[in-house]
């Protein structure tokens, strides 16, 4: 038997903090699955027509939270599919209520300096923008740290490579659903 077969069933949700990625991850880790993959922030954008920045300053961050729950509880209802959420959505009770009813969950957990060297390389994030990274990722990962440990699988990932990554989210899961099956 095809031994991911039973990875294919639900819709695989990654989550964890900005940097730790969830989108090049998840990119490669539904390519290893044969499944599609579906970006939550990018999909935010294209239901808002701009980008993230834009939402934030135009419309303010409660605006792109209601805009994040709503896409969000539209993706958990497509055929299964690796879905990497934004930094922000499985720590709103809400949304994290609607992963693990509809999709399993993986916290991707990396050190803080790893991400913050990683988030330094990109200009795109407005929690981000003209401040210091490792201080609003450690305020960050004090307030949804307990959010992202409801999550079915925790993978820690140091500084590996991606593809590596994969390979420990592929090995996690495979385990946690052996103890799921009846
Ligand atoms: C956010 C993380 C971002 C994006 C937005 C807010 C957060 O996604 O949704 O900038 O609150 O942590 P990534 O985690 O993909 O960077």
């Amino acid at each position: 038997m095809d031994r991911y077969a039973p990875l294919r069933l639900r819709t695989i949700a990654l989550v964890g903090l900005m940097g730790v990625g969830k989108s090049s991850v998840g990119r490669r880790l539904a390519a290893a699955l044969d499944l599609p993959f579906l970006d939550a922030d990018a999909e935010v954008e294209a239901a808002a027509g701009r980008s993230i920045s834009d939402i934030f300053a135009d419309l303010g961050e409660p605006a792109f939270r209601e805009g994040e729950r709503r896409v969000i509880a539209r993706l958990l209802e497509l055929p299964p599919h690796v879905l990497a959420t934004g930094g922000g959505a499985f720590a709103n009770s809400e949304v994290r209520a609607l992963i693990k009813a509809k999709a399993v969950s993986v916290w991707l957990k990396a050190d803080l300096d790893v991400l913050a060297r990683r988030v330094a390389r990109k200009d795109t994030r407005p929690l981000l923008v003209g401040k210091d990274p490792l201080k609003v990722l450690q305020e960050l990962a004090d307030k949804r740290y307990p959010a992202y440990a409801q999550a079915d699988v925790t993978v820690e990932t140091g500084d590996a490579a991606h593809q590596v990554t994969v390979e420990q989210v592929l090995g996690a899961l495979s385990d946690y659903l052996e103890t799921q099956t009846p």
